[in-house]
This record gives structure tokens, sequence and C-alpha cells, in this order.
């Protein structure tokens, strides 16, 4: 049987932390599904279709990738596609008490789906979107942080081309 796993976020847009955490998720499982949350209530830079084209674009070399948007439970979705088990990266410390939290409420909501930690490779392991575009709207160089693809985009959003 396939090992399929999920690995959801905002990605609001992906960085080179996600796509570190994606490729080392892919080497493990047989079909990943890299999943950006639909939820209205946040306030994203890009679009929900803007941050799945973007991951599109620089996850295209990994034939067992596949990018989706979802809305509702993680783990309905997860159910949906038949995965069993749901990855997230771990950066710091400071991720464990938020991660401890939507694992546990995963488990209780649906036991037979696992949560498994990447670790960040160090190099970026003060990385997150939101830092990203703090620097991006001022013009910072983020060409280490981002693929290029997300660098334009940003820069485009910000006014900056
Ligand atoms: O990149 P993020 O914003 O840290 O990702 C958070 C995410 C999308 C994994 C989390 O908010 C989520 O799974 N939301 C969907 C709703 C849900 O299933 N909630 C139960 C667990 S708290």
């Amino acid at each position: 049987m396939a090992s399929i796993a999920v690995c959801p976020g905002s990605f609001d847009p992906i960085t080179y932390g996600h796509l570190d955490i994606i490729k080392r998720g892919a080497k493990v499982f047989d079909q990943l599904y890299v999943v950006v949350l639909n939820n209205s209530s946040k306030n994203p830079l890009f679009t929900v279709e803007e941050r799945i084209d973007l991951i599109k674009q620089v996850t295209k070399e990994l034939p067992n990738v596949k990018v989706d948007e979802f809305h509702g439970l993680l783990v309905d979705y997860a159910k949906s596609v038949n995965a069993s088990a749901i990855i997230r990266g771990l950066r710091a410390v400071s991720d464990f008490e938020y991660e401890m939290q939507i694992t546990s409420m995963n488990r209780v909501l649906n036991e037979d789906i696992e949560t498994f930690f990447i670790m960040t490779n160090n190099q970026f392991s003060f990385l997150s979107s939101s830092i990203v575009k703090e620097v991006a709207q001022y013009g910072a160089t983020i060409s280490e942080l981002v693929p290029p693809l997300v660098e334009q985009a940003l820069h485009k959003k910000f006014n900056r081309e």
C-alpha cells in the first residue's frame, strides 16, 4: 500500500524553508499532498490560486508531489485522499507549543492520522513567510529566502519590480 502524507500550511508565500520540508517529506512518502488552507478569516497577501501556482512551479521537479487547497478540517482532507500522515516542519523550540496543540487536536479528531515532524535545515530556522513579507515590502534582498519566482511575485505585490 502506498504511503500518503499531507503537508498543510498557509504558504503565503512558499519559502525555501517550506521547500526543504517538502523535498525531504517527498523522499520518505510515496505521495505527498502540499495543501494550502483556504480560510477566509485570514488576510493573506497572495490568493489561494496564486499560492498554489507558486508551489506548483517550485515543486515541478518532484514527481510525487501534488498541490491542492483545502477548507474545513485538515484530518477530513487527509482522509479524502487516503493519507495516513501529516507532515509539519519544526524550526525552533518556539514552534513546539503551537505544533503540539495542533497535533493533539488532530489526534482527538482522528487518531488514525499520525503527525510527523521534520526539523528544518538550520540555515532556515529563522525563516517564515511573515518575515519574508516584512522585509520584501521595504525592497530587501530576499534571494536567499525564497525561490526566484516567489521573489518576483513578492516584488510585484509590493510594486518594486
Ligand atoms: O502554515 P500554518 O498557518 O502554520 O498552518 C496551519 C494549519 C493550516 C496547518 C492549521 O491551521 C490547520 O490545519 N487548519 C485547518 C483547520 C483544522 O483542521 N483545525 C484543527 C487543528 S487545530
